[in-house]
C-alpha cells in the first residue's frame, strides 16, 4: 500500500525490497503483492547466514539480553535490512529509501540511524508517519487502489526472524492480562510437555557448532534449536521493557534458541573465566545491548566493546548438557579451558591450606572491613 502512496504522492518509480533475515513469510506471494501494487521492481535479499553469523553470534557471545529478559531478535536485525537496503538503492540508483515504521517504535531508530550512517545523501521518507491513516482507512485506501491486502494471520503486531518472534499489541498492552495462548506460534505451553529433553550444545570460540554430537551450521543449529526446545515448553518471554522513545511497553516474545544458548553459554563462561574477568565482562555484554537496543549500531563503541568480546570467547570452547522440561536446567559443563580444579575443590583428600595459612589469609583478607567497622562503632583504631 505505501508503493502506491509513495508513487501517487511523490509521482516515484518504487523497487521494493525484502530482506531475509530467516522470517517466516512468502517470500514469492511479497514479490506478487509488490507488482500488483505498482512496484517497478523487486529485489529479494538472503541475508540469513550474514545474520546469523553476524549480529546474532555477537549476541551470544555477548549473552545479550536486553533488561535481563529480552534477546533483542528485533533489535539486531534493523542495522542489517537498513544496510542491505541501502545496497540495492546505490545499485538502482536511487534517491530516497521508504521504510514503514511508526513514529512509536524503537525501529525507527534503528533503521534511520543506520541510513544516516551509511548513505546520509539518500532522503528518508516513512509514510506510516506522514499519511495519518489509521488501520481501517489504510484498508479502505487499499480497497479503493484495488491494493491486494495480505493475510494477517494474527490480530497482533509481529515481527520474526532466525532468532526471536516478538509480540505486541492489542490485550497484551494490559501488562496484568495474561497473555492469550493463541498469541505464541513457536512454543507450546510448558504444562502440554510430557517427556523431557535433553540435549548436549557444543560450543568452539563462543559460539554452538554441535548439538548432541550433530556439527550444524549457525542457521541449521538455531533453527533446529527453535523448533525442539520450544515442543517442549520453553522459550517465552513476557515483561515490560523501556522502550528508546520514552515509554514503558509491555513485551512478549518467543525465542527458544536464543535463551537455551545464552544459558548454556553464560554457565560455559563461568566455569573458564576468572571471577574478575566474569563480572567485568558483564559490564560489557550489558552496555553492548544496551547500545543495540537503542539504535546506536554505528556508536564507535560498539566495535571496541566486540574486539573485547570476541577475544574473551576464545576461551569460551566445550560443552553444556541441558534440560528443557518446562524451564531450563544445566545439567552438566565441561571445558578444556576450565580453570576449575577438583584436586582443588575435593574435600576427601583435596588440597587444604594449613591452619596458619588459612588464618593469615582470613586477617588480611577481613582487614578494611574489620578496621572500618571498629572505627564506626567507636571500639578502636
Ligand atoms: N520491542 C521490541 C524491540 O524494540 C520488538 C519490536 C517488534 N516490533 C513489532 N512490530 N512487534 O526490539
Amino acid at each position: 500500500m505505501a508503493i502506491h502512496w509513495l508513487r501517487e504522492r511523490f509521482n516515484a518509480e518504487v523497487i521494493t525490497v525484502t530482506v531475509d533475515v530467516g522470517q517466516d513469510d512468502d517470500f514469492e506471494e511479497i514479490e506478487r503483492r509488490a507488482y500488483a501494487a505498482g512496484a517497478s521492481k523487486h529485489v529479494y535479499v538472503d541475508a540469513k547466514r550474514e545474520f546469523a553469523y553476524g549480529p546474532v553470534a555477537m549476541a551470544i557471545m555477548a549473552n545479550a539480553l536486553y533488561e535481563d529478559k529480552y534477546p533483542l531478535g528485533t533489535a539486531l536485525a534493523r542495522p542489517l535490512i537498513a544496510e542491505k537496503v541501502v545496497e540495492v538503492a546505490r545499485r538502482e540508483g536511487c534517491d530516497a529509501v521508504a521504510h514503514g515504521s511508526t513514529s512509536k517504535g524503537n525501529d525507527q531508530v534503528r533503521f534511520n540511524e543506520t541510513l544516516m550512517a551509511l548513505a546520509p545523501d539518500l532522503v528518508i521518507i516513512e509514510p506510516a508517519k506522514i499519511w495519518g491513516m489509521d488501520r481501517a482507512s489504510e484498508i479502505e485506501y487499499a480497497r479503493r487502489h484495488g491494493i491486494p491486502i495480505p493475510n494477517i494471520h494474527s490480530r497482533f503486531s509481529i515481527d520474526d526472524n532466525l532468532l526471536s518472534r516478538s509480540i505486541e499489541g492489542r490485550e497484551i498492552d494490559d501488562p496484568m492480562a495474561e497473555v492469550p495462548e493463541d498469541a505464541f506460534k513457536w512454543t507450546v505451553p510448558p504444562e502440554k510437555v510430557r517427556e523431557p529433553l535433553i540435549l548436549e550444545i557444543e560450543f568452539k570460540e563462543g559460539l554452538p557448532v554441535a548439538i548432541n554430537g550433530e556439527r550444524m551450521d549457525l542457521v541449521t543449529l538455531i533453527t533446529t534449536l527453535n523448533k525442539v526446545v520450544g515442543m517442549h515448553g520453553f522459550g517465552r518471554v513476557d515483561h515490560v521493557e523501556n522502550r528508546v522513545v520514552g515509554f514503558k511497553s509491555r513485551e512478549v516474545y518467543e525465542a527458544p534458541a536464543a535463551l537455551t544458548l545464552i544459558e548454556a553459554h553464560r554457565d560455559l563462561e563461568k566455569i573458564v573465566y576468572t571471577p574478575l574477568e566474569y563480572r567485568f565482562k558483564k559490564i560489557v555484554d550489558q552496555t553492548w545491548t544496551d547500545l543495540v537496543y537503542q539504535g546506536l549500531w554505528h556508536e564507535p563503541l560498539r566495535e571496541e566493546l566486540e574486539l573485547l568480546i570476541r577475544s574473551m570467547n576464545k576461551w569460551v570452547t566445550g560443552s553444556v548438557r541441558v534440560k528443557v522440561f518446562g524451564g531450563l536446567t544445566v545439567l552438566g559443563r565441561v571445558s578444556p579451558y576450565a580453570s576449575y580444579s577438583r584436586e582443588l575443590v575435593d574435600y576427601v583428600g583435596g588440597w587444604y591450606p594449613s591452619e596458619e595459612e588459612a588464618r593469615g589469609f582470613i586477617k588480611i583478607h577481613t582487614m578494611h572491613s574489620l578496621t572500618a567497622f571498629r572505627v564506626r562503632r567507636g571500639v578502636s583504631k
